[in-house]
């Protein structure tokens, strides 16, 4: 068995990405500009707004954070929205989800302008990538291929299940992994929570993805001896050894699933890095598509 180590995997990206920003500053050229939108003090979202900022402060990416109240109203974070796509100087921006309840998330997703749409969630970036013509992939699917094409995992043929069915990540990578590109041309399953006889068909994976935000739910009696298992699982358990009273749980039940796959993703240190890469790598790429 060997770890599907996201850290560092997502440290080289950060790597290359810095040595761009340092060519592109020799050369006098716009360095990228990423801004994000959060909206109220939830933990998590707090924690990915900052390691977003946080990367880029470390690539040499300049970041802008623009943090508003739960109470926010809507047409205030849609005049935001606005302003950022008219915004010059910023290449691209994310709003971080999810919004409170007031909010609807969908008018804001539609409100980016899409040459500005580093998440990928808008329909023409979602639209863009069914279709293969150049645009933003969402962060977590981009983040999952590159980890599996830079940890030379073959995808080509294989049986793919993915567990979970969200726009922002099993929708889409199912799409990726379905397409006839590399990595791609996997035959791909698309599970979720109506899924009939779930075990007997991720025993059937060579490459299982989970992605239902069920903490362990995937155990060694529904993977195949050697199969590619990759965690997008991110849920908060309680956890009294440590400081912050709470831990990071995957989809995977780790202890029990590793012993039995070839290469298996962590929580934490798997795919939350990568997704954090990918953005990185969608930020630097709305400068180059403005053919800055
Ligand atoms: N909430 C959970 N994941 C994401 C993400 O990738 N982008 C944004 N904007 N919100 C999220």
């Amino acid at each position: 068995m060997q770890i599907l180590d996201g850290k560092v995997t997502a440290a080289q990206i950060r790597l290359e990405l810095s040595e761009v920003v340092k060519e592109r500053k020799l050369q006098g050229k716009k360095i990228p500009h990423l801004a994000a939108i959060l909206v109220g003090n939830d933990g998590g979202s707090v924690t990915y707004v900052n390691a977003k900022v946080k990367a880029c402060e470390e690539i040499g990416f300049e970041s802008t954070l623009i943090r508003y109240d739960d109470s926010v109203p809507e047409d205030i974070l849609l005049a935001k929205v606005q302003a950022l796509n008219e915004d010059k100087s910023i290449d691209g921006f994310i709003v971080q989800l999810p919004l409170p309840a007031h909010i609807d998330e969908q008018k804001v997703t539609l409100a980016i302008d899409p040459k500005k749409d580093v998440d990928g969630f808008h329909p023409m970036n979602l639209g863009n990538m069914l279709l293969d013509i150049p645009g933003f992939i969402c962060a977590t699917p981009a983040g999952i291929m590159e980890l599996l094409e830079r940890n030379n995992i073959e995808t080509e043929g294989k049986n793919c299940v993915i567990i979970g069915r969200s726009n922002i990540v099993g929708t889409p990578l199912s799409l990726l992994l379905g397409r006839n590109k590399s990595p791609g041309n996997c035959t791909v399953t698309l599970a979720h929570s109506r899924t009939q006889h779930l075990a007997e068909i991720c025993g059937n994976a060579d490459i299982l993805i989970a992605a239902i935000g069920q903490p362990g739910f995937i155990t060694a009696d529904m993977v195949k001896e050697g199969a590619v298992v990759v965690d997008v699982g991110t849920t908060r358990i309680e956890d009294p050894t440590k400081i912050s009273g709470w831990r990071l749980a995957g989809d995977v039940d780790f202890e029990g699933v590793a012993p039995k796959t070839s290469f298996i993703s962590p929580v934490p240190g798997g795919v939350g890095p990568m997704t954090i890469a990918s953005l990185m790598m969608n930020t630097l790429k709305a400068m180059e598509l403005k053919g800055k």
